[in-house]
């Protein structure tokens, strides 16, 4: 693996997405992890990410000399560039001149990092401090107008920095940067791919579960699709997939599955009708996290009564189900504050909010993947790919897309308003390019409008386009007017209890995709 250390800013995801791009397993840890720890994962390469604007900021994570010591390459970027050239005892210059944005840098020949590329390219910068001084042992390998040093290399040490951000798609030969220091300076080997990752997990399954009986929470989203048919392939007779019809699905969900996965997969399923069950647990309730635990809480219960079932049904008092699979993702982990110490931003269902008392030992075979690996892996698997490209759907499902208490009224008017929102932007042939829309009802808010000649005092709805690439970052999708203004129309005409439509226009950061 590499380590990908994360300096609490926006870009340990980035880095770790393109070094698995480039086929080498990749893990982001904390900044604060000691290195004996990080040595414990024997990474093969150690990368430093961007972080705070500068090493002299109050509070800027320090790095300590050790981390150099240890005879595992090392890449440092932007943050990590300065913050090793510190601790190594080169010079970090408080200049007045920054440089963001798109920058020209030429680069030295003979350099590891840059050979076989133009001397001169564009890379995305963002600094205000500099680089003056490489430390002893160091040759300065590229320079830009603002930064005398904007890479350096030892390649006794195997210790190479950038000043710009190869991560970024506006660095033009970015991801060539970053795999000539995998491949040449640091000599990882391009096995991360999905044959490998499908043929490891399916070991790694095996070894799991033995011959214990399995059970697989399907929700109908990408995610669990693919976890379920991996434990398929690896131990299939020994897995029951249970779906779980909690109320609070979208139009034609439910049916799509028991239709749809069956046939493909050949997985046994069981349906369990939990409505009831579900809005009960959540009346009176309208906070998002009490909302997600109670999602979460409820849904291990439907499957402990599930496994029940399972035992019963096989005839064989004597075994249990002692395996319950998940398709929890790596942004999940990261995000629930699993994994890198950082802030937990929402509890996802799947990952923070699952009860203590957990009866069933989790199997997750997606936990280490981002959503795009996922959807490789299910291609893979020969899932068709309508069911690998559907758009996500969260495991609370429509209870977090009601702002307020969930009742099975306002699930009614949120289901019409999500459907027609659907239909229309397949219509106009924009599932591709949107990666997900949720609708979102206002369900406290009301508002005044006017139909037909009179006065209605309704409730607005929020379309949420957004594209992404991994859900870690988004932007608000510029979807054309005549379509926005078309699913405005008909969710007003065909939804009477919505006299308004509005549009959602902030990225993520700051905003997340769901509402709540
Ligand atoms: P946010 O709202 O955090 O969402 O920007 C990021 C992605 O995750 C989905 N999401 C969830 N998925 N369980 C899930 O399985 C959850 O609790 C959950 N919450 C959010 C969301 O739809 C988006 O794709």
């Amino acid at each position: 693996t590499v380590l990908v250390v994360d300096f609490g800013a926006q870009y340990a995801q980035l880095i770790a997405r393109r070094v698995r791009e480039a086929h080498v397993h990749s893990e982001i840890v904390p900044s604060t992890m000691p290195v004996e720890e990080m040595l414990a994962k024997k990474p093969k390469a150690i990368i430093l990410s961007g972080g705070p604007s500068s090493v002299y900021a109050e509070g800027a994570p320090n790095v300590g000399a050790e981390l150099f010591e240890t005879g595992v390459p090392t890449f440092g970027i932007c943050y990590g560039f300065q913050a090793m050239t510190r601790a190594l005892g080169g010079t970090v210059a408080r200049t007045e001149l920054s440089e963001f944005g798109r920058t020209q840098l030429t680069a030295e020949s003979g350099s590891v990092l840059f050979e076989g590329m133009p001397a001169d390219q564009l890379v995305w910068m963002s600094h205000g401090d500099s680089v003056v001084e490489a430390p002893a042992g160091f040759a300065t390998t590229a320079h830009t107008a603002g930064a005398p040093v904007a890479a350096f290399e030892d390649t006794d040490r195997r210790l190479f920095g950038v000043q710009f951000h190869p991560e970024v798609m506006h660095t033009e030969h970015g991801q060539e940067v970053l795999r000539r220091f995998l491949y040449e300076g640091a000599g990882c080997r391009p096995t991360w791919t999905m044959v490998n990752i499908v043929e490891e997990q399916v070991d790694r399954i095996r070894g799991q579960i033995g011959d214990k009986q399995v059970i697989c929470a399907l929700s109908g989203g990408v995610d669990s699709a693919v976890a379920g048919a991996l434990v398929q392939r690896a131990v299939g007779e020994q897995l029951t997939c249970v779906f779980v019809d909690h109320g609070l699905l979208r139009k034609g969900e439910a049916e799509q599955v028991e239709k749809d996965y069956v046939n493909i997969t050949g997985a046994k399923l069981k349906v369990v009708d939990a409505q009831a069950q579900f809005l009960d647990a959540l009346a009176g309730v309208s906070d998002p996290e009490e909302k997600r635990k109670i999602i979460g809480r409820e849904f291990i219960r439907v499957f402990e009564q599930a496994a029940r079932e399972v035992v019963a049904e096989s005839g064989d008092g004597d075994s249990e189900v002692e395996f319950l699979v998940q398709g929890t993702l790596y942004p999940d982990v990261v995000e629930s504050g699993g994994g890198t110490g950082t802030a937990n931003i929402k509890s996802h269902h799947n990952v923070g909010g699952l009860p203590e008392d957990l009866q069933f030992t989790l199997v997750e075979p997606l936990r280490e993947l981002f959503k795009d690996e996922v959807r490789k892996v299910g291609e893979e698997l020969g899932l068709p790919s309508e069911m690998v490209w559907r758009q996500p759907f969260p495991g609370p499902g429509l209870g977090i897309r009601i702002i307020g208490e969930v009742t099975r009224e306002r699930l009614e008017i949120l289901r019409d308003a999500d459907a027609i929102a659907r239909e229309e932007l397949s219509r106009a042939g924009l599932d591709r390019d949107i990666w997900q829309c949720p609708v979102v009802l206002l369900a406290d808010v009301r508002s005044v409008g006017v139909q037909g000649d009179g006065r209605t005092y309704g409730h607005p709805v929020v379309l949420r386009p957004v594209s992404s690439e991994d859900a870690m970052t988004a932007d608000w999708s510029r979807v054309p007017y005549d379509v926005l203004a078309q699913i405005s129309n008909r969710i007003t005409n065909e939804v009477r209890e919505i006299n308004r439509v509005t549009l959602d226009v902030t990225s993520k950061p700051p905003g997340t995709i769901e509402w709540e």
